[in-house]
């Protein structure tokens, strides 16, 4: 029956998260997949998300299943975070949120909707992009294309060139863009780009598709959703898929939404209906222990001050070892211009590194990048760091 089936060549990411696990080396350093450790070491558990879940075994309560769309407060309480508390849209009713299984969940439901709704586009990401963005938008039937972004010879970005490949697309094609954080290069538009891409985006007929799954890592809550606020003042309709997973800590609750900002009330009605039997055509509802933590933590006046003044803690530290790991790799190397590591922002640092110079740093040095070169900057640690830099020196 399976005699033909092509072996699977494994994640890219996942599979180098195994090999780590596998390594019995002592000093090992885990600078792969996007998960946030503390100074420690460890995945932490959020004293917001803590007593949120504190509070929701108190409250006791059955479960039963949640709608399609997942749990009201919840949904409202995303869109406020990302458009803000008094966005008219949201009063309008042009928002239909659903909560949804991590922002991979809501990516997908939004992939299948689009391929029912607007079968003749093609999807555009950037060039480089989350490895799979493409392998959803592909598996859902799109052709997925590239648009210019990350510039190699300075470790920013290619702005103009992105901005003249957007303007040649046909009508309605779909652009995935990241809204903050950019995974894998941690090179983001800054807000005067936006704003000179968002006209681009309305003359063309484009239909955006936000990936926002680190808000609160970049600047800060407010700065980080810049992109989707320029956006929904821009009067565009537009999709974004959001998470917790990085910014609560609670990457295997899969706690994330979709969001679609429409021109009318009518149209946001007509696009949820979609969206939940998208969702019921895939897996049915969403989590309800997901819904319970992120309405408790984004409702509730003392947990959300609580989350805030965590999230700040981690935007912080990474902040900390990025300049720890520049400090210590430029003194090694004054050959090289680092900036890149200050310049970009959130967990993710691409180093330029080839995959034969990640391979050296994983089998001499016990140092674990993903082969693209990207660098997860949140498993640096002030203790691990002159490690990092000693390793980076020498295979660079
Ligand atoms: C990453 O890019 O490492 C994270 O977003 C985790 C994942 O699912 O790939």
């Amino acid at each position: 029956m399976f005699e033909h089936i092509t072996p699977y060549a494994g994640d890219p990411i996942f599979a180098l998260v195994d090999a780590f696990n596998r390594d019995s080396r002592p000093h090992k350093v885990n600078l792969s997949i996007g998960i946030y450790f503390d100074e420690q070491g460890r995945l932490p558990v959020l004293r917001c998300v803590q007593e949120a879940e504190r509070r929701i075994l108190a409250e006791g309560g059955a479960k039963p299943y949640l709608p399609m769309e997942g749990d009201a407060t919840c949904r409202a309480e995303v869109a406020k975070l990302l458009l803000g508390e008094q966005h008219p849209a949201i009063g309008q009713g042009r928002v239909a949120t659903i909560q949804t299984v991590g922002s991979s969940g809501g990516l997908k439901v939004g992939a299948d909707f689009l391929r029912t709704w607007l079968p003749d586009r093609a999807v555009w990401v950037s060039d480089p992009t989350w490895d799979n963005h493409r392998s959803m938008f592909e598996g859902s039937g799109f052709a997925v294309h590239s648009y210019p972004y990350y510039d190699a010879t300075t470790g920013g970005l290619r702005f103009e060139d992105m901005l003249a490949c957007l303007k040649g697309l046909p009508p309605r094609s779909i652009v995935l863009l990241h809204a903050c954080c950019h995974n894998p290069t941690g090179v983001d538009l800054a807000p005067v780009q936006w704003d000179r891409l968002i006209p681009v985006l309305r003359e063309r007929e484009l239909l955006p598709y936000l990936d926002l799954a680190y808000q609160g890592f970049g600047d800060g809550i407010d700065e980080d959703a810049y992109a989707v606020r320029a956006l929904a003042a821009s009067g565009l309709t537009f999709f974004v898929a959001n998470s917790f997973s990085k910014s609560m800590s609670v990457y295997g609750e899969r706690c994330g939404a979709l969001s679609a900002i429409c021109a009318s009330p009518a149209e946001a009605d007509l696009v949820m209906g979609q969206l939940r039997y998208t969702v019921r055509r895939i897996y049915s509802s969403p989590a309800i222990h997901a819904a319970r933590l992120v309405a408790h933590v984004l409702g509730d006046a003392d947990l959300r001050s609580m989350w805030e003044g965590e999230l700040a803690q981690m935007r912080q530290r990474m902040v900390e070892v990025r300049q720890a790991l520049h400090a210590r790799l430029s003194a090694l190397r004054p050959d090289r211009d680092l900036g890149f590591l200050l310049s970009q922002r959130g967990m993710f640092s691409y180093t330029g590194l080839s995959a034969e110079q990640v391979d050296r740093l994983r089998e001499e040095h016990a140092v674990y990048l993903i082969r693209s070169g990207r660098l997860c900057v949140a498993g640096l640690t002030q203790g691990n760091v002159d490690r990092v830099a000693q390793a980076l020196a020498q295979v660079v």
